[in-house]
């Protein structure tokens, strides 16, 4: 096989068979086969799109590029959850206890956060000693024992889609349907899931900015899992503004708590609940919706959930009293109110710019090596569709530096406030095939 001819054939709209997308795969994970060639045939994915079939075959080769994760051994049937990204996204922090604490197995890997959308580790490294590097043995066990652990990916988990998405970054071939429905895919099959809940985010947060790519997404997402043999179910969801109240590490693991607690901020509950569901279904715990979404609530009502938090915590060696005092986690050295300038509705929050205002405070990286500070970040005061008063606070700041001008300034161009606005629709659609 020569790579010229495999660009050459998908350039002009033919469809590559497994042995032709196994064949690049392999030979560019060894480093055979070098970026420019790769980057020509990203360039004619993103022109020419793929069958169903081809994003199944490359989904199946990027995730067997590297470990595939044996989770076997656990009972149960294992779901894994992922979003496709947004901004304040507090949901894993709480799922992960809430639908173990109902008998779903958790054998969780996240990722860190880059840019203005978080990352699920960042904000489990602000408890005081969460180790997020288990052993292999110790992994299983302490789900085996608990039902739930959350962990770091394997540093050989799909080494394909690390370069891959390295040179999408830099060859404009990121937003392609293809490419990320098998980058998505590829990883969660890698990392041992059985079943797959994917909250397909939508708005200025997102990847996808309308419903209809987002659908799009979602349909080859199901689709591509059915073919490999994985249920999966995607929820589309509105991320225009940012979900909940918190944006930063410390903040969000008090807005966990909080959530817990039966306290959390309706649509970060209600994101709960209809991805929680959807868990409990496919792990096979309940049969239909409604009985899952009651035994969720039941679970959050009888403190079940928040007990499942706090063991979570301590057996990854973290400092579960946070749990009892989460204003020990709020550490940072200042804290400012952002005052309305006028009354009047919130017509508009703009997440991501809101999570761009997050990384300047120190709560995101810019590049994948930066240090990322956990006390700061966000509290939104405001959601859309609230009413304000002029000089009422719509977002309190948490600084460790007193300078914070640009922040403001970008916080006040971001946020309108007008005459009337509705709440956004949280769920647009779910999609199961
Ligand atoms: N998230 C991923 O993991 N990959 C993509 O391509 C896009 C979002
Ligand atoms: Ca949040």
């Amino acid at each position: 096989m020569r790579m010229v001819d495999l660009i050459e054939k998908k350039r002009d709209g033919y469809t590559l068979s497994k042995e032709e997308i196994e064949y690049i795969i392999t030979n560019y994970t060894n480093d055979t086969i070098p970026d420019y060639q790769i980057s020509a045939l990203l360039m004619a994915i993103f022109y020419q799109d793929m069958t169903d079939e081809e994003i199944t075959d490359l989904t199946l080769a990027i995730a067997h590029s590297g470990d595939v994760i044996d989770l076997s051994s656990l009972d149960g049937i294992k779901v894994d959850k992922h979003s496709t990204g947004g901004v304040g996204d507090t949901t894993t922090l709480i799922l992960a206890p809430l639908v173990a604490s109902v008998g779903v197995t958790v054998a969780k890997m996240s990722g860190r956060g880059l840019g203005y959308t978080g990352g699920t580790l960042d904000k489990l490294e602000a408890i005081p000693g969460f180790k997020i590097e288990l052993s292999d043995e110790e992994f299983i066990r302490i789900v085996n024992e608990s039902k739930v652990a959350v962990i770091g990916q394997s540093g050989n988990l799909a080494p394909a889609d690390k370069k891959l998405y390295a040179l999408r970054d830099v060859t404009a071939t990121v937003n392609s349907i293809p490419l990320i429905a098998s980058s998505i895919m590829s990883k969660k099959i890698a990392a041992g899931a059985d079943a797959i809940v994917l909250d397909v985010t939508t708005g200025d947060g997102a990847f996808m900015k309308n419903i209809d790519d987002a659908r799009r997404l979602a349909k080859t997402m199901t689709r591509i899992g059915k073919l490999a043999n994985r249920q999966t179910v995607a929820v589309i969801s509105d991320m225009s503004e940012p979900l909940g109240e918190a944006i930063g590490n410390s903040l969000e693991v008090v807005e966990a708590i909080e959530t817990l607690q039966g306290d959390g901020p309706e649509d970060l509950v209600e994101m709960c609940y209809a991805l929680g569901s959807q868990m409990v279904v496919l792990a096979e715990k309940a049969k239909t919706m409604d009985e899952a979404r009651v035994m969720l609530e039941e679970a959050l009502e009888s403190g079940k959930a928040l007990a499942k938090f706090k063991e979570m915590i301590q057996n990854q060696g973290g400092d579960s009293t946070i749990v009892d005092e989460p204003e020990r986690l709020l550490t940072a050295r200042y804290t400012f109110e952002l005052p309305a300038k006028e009354s009047g509705i919130v017509s508009k929050i703009v997440a991501n710019e809101l999570g761009i205002a997050a990384m300047m405070l120190g709560a995101g990286r810019k590049t994948k090596d930066d240090a990322i500070d956990h006390a700061v970040g966000l509290k939104l005061n405001k959601k859309i569709g609230d009413s304000v008063k002029a000089g009422e606070s719509l977002v309190t700041i948490y600084s460790n530096e007193e300078e914070i001008s640009t922040v403001i300034e970008l916080l006040y161009k971001n946020i309108e406030i007008g005459e009337s606005a509705e709440k956004p629709t949280l769920i647009h659609d779910i999609i199961t095939e």
